[in-house]
């Protein structure tokens, strides 16, 4: 790779964490806004883990053609331990040193802001983040990029599992992804019409469930669909749906939808915020802002220090939990 100019600007660009449809469209908006801008883009390939093992290749303009409607991330991607220790910082650190980044862009979720923080923190590296995950679950933007594709990739599934429900007259378990969010569920299960909905932190949801299943297949209702949102075991449908049938004899098959959430071409609304996000991360480094996350409040972009960012997973607002309560029921 070349050495940098005297008195040119580079960029370090990662992506991290789990994968989110649009984080393709991010790099792009990044790659373009730089090079308006005269800014150099390297790209880190795998995250903090290629940041550690210094896997870096200057970004041309090749590298972000016909990417925008990709799933994934060109970057590669990575949940690293490493980055936690002091030494893996210190590695990266002297990467990031000899081939002259001047600041770092990270495209991931909390996860990802922590390690960015830490690191920002201890070394004064400019650090700022873009909000990639299908979780939707972080403090300081109304949207995180991914979520929209991974609810409509959702909404796919359960209208199709609506069709052989209604067919065979049966009650599926669809679970969905989200780890403690909920929020896939929740508008999934809203948009798809789902006739009950099962949240992790809702002790009663089963025996509810049992009562409602019971009073409707008695009342004639033949098929119905239960949207349950993993939390933090996924996989556990399948005893829901044990536990449902030892108490109401009521059989039923269950769908995980797993990792298919996470894939597939981004929707307009998140090529959008991914371009809103990218740009605006890079201007906000030229404007001198660092340790923050580039976010969208009600429609105005929003800068958040890290340390505002990483308090804790957001939880869905009052609102959609009420709508989902009437509607999924
Ligand atoms: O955080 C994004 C997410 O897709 C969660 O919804 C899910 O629980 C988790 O990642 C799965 O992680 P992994 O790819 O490590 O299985």
């Amino acid at each position: 790779m070349n050495v940098k100019a005297p008195g040119s600007s580079r960029i370090g660009v990662l992506t991290s964490g789990g994968d989110a449809p649009g984080m393709n469209a991010t790099i792009r908006a990044i790659y373009r806004a730089a090079y308006e801008l005269d800014i150099e883009v390297i790209g880190i390939r795998r995250g903090f883990t290629g940041l550690i093992e210094g896997d870096f290749f200057l970004m041309e303009r090749s590298h972000v053609a016909n990417i925008i409607h990709l799933g994934g991330t060109t970057l590669g991607t990575s949940r690293t331990e490493e980055f936690k220790t002091i030494d893996g910082r210190k590695k990266a650190t002297e990467n990031i040193q000899n081939i002259g980044i001047d600041a770092l862009l990270i495209i991931g979720g909390d996860g990802s802001f922590r390690g960015a923080s830490l690191f920002s923190d201890e070394t004064g590296i400019p650090t700022i983040g873009i909000p990639g995950s299908i979780d939707n679950d972080i403090p300081g933007t109304d949207f995180s990029i991914g979520f929209d594709t991974a609810i409509n990739t959702a909404l796919e599934a359960i209208d199709k599992i609506r069709d052989t429900a209604i067919s065979h007259g049966r009650l599926f378990f669809v679970e969905v992804m989200g780890r403690s969010s909920d929020l896939i569920a929740i508008e999934s299960g809203i948009a798809g019409g789902a006739e009950y909905l099962v949240l992790p932190g809702d002790k009663n949801a089963i025996i509810n469930l049992c009562t409602q299943i019971t009073n409707a297949f008695s009342a004639g209702k033949r098929y119905a669909i239960v949207v349950v949102a993993e939390g933090e075991r996924p996989g556990y449908s399948f005893s829901i749906a044990e536990e449902v049938y030892n108490k109401t004899s009521i059989e039923s098959r269950v769908v995980i939808l797993g990792h298919i959430q996470r894939g597939g071409s981004p929707t307009a609304r998140d090529r959008v915020l991914a371009a809103k996000l990218g740009v605006s991360a890079v201007y906000a480094y030229t404007k001198g802002h660092a340790g923050v996350m580039v976010g969208e409040l009600r429609r105005s972009i929003a800068l958040t220090p890290f340390d505002k960012v990483i308090v804790g997973r957001q939880k869905p607002e009052q609102n959609i939990v009420r709508l989902a309560k009437i509607l999924t029921k």
